[in-house]
């Protein structure tokens, strides 16, 4: 019992600590960010219309929240792999920042290189 106490210690230490390493690197979650784009998902896939409102609040969100290099590499990272999984449009997901009036970090484009950022 004893040493089962002092191994979950351990275990939530460790885990607090690579969670502190993280923020330290990037306080944007990844989780967020496609919280945020969730509403962009039918436009994307489609190419058709027009991004919603809340679409375009959502991207605005996270330029605002990726206020740091490191956040912007993490957002960029997320996005990136969003696409790859998804495989939306990329014409569409090109034109959506000048669609919304909003100004990506990096252009939208099908290789995305995320270490570019500044
Ligand atoms: C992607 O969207 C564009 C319009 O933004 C459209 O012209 C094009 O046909 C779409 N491509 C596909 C593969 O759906």
């Amino acid at each position: 019992m004893k040493q089962y106490i002092s191994f979950s210690f351990m275990a939530a230490m460790l885990l607090l600590s690579l969670h502190h390493l993280q923020d330290s690197e990037a306080a944007i979650q990844c989780s967020d960010v496609l919280k945020d784009l969730s509403p962009c998902s039918s436009y994307l896939s489609t190419g058709s219309g027009s991004p919603s409102t809340a679409c375009c609040g959502g991207l605005s969100a996270v330029v605002s929240a990726a206020s740091t290099t490191a956040d912007r590499r993490a957002a960029c990272s997320c996005i990136v792999s969003a696409m790859s999984q998804n495989s939306p449009n990329i014409t569409a997901a090109a034109a959506l920042p000048g669609l919304c009036g909003v100004t990506l970090p990096f252009p939208i484009s099908a290789n995305i290189d995320c270490s570019k950022i500044s």
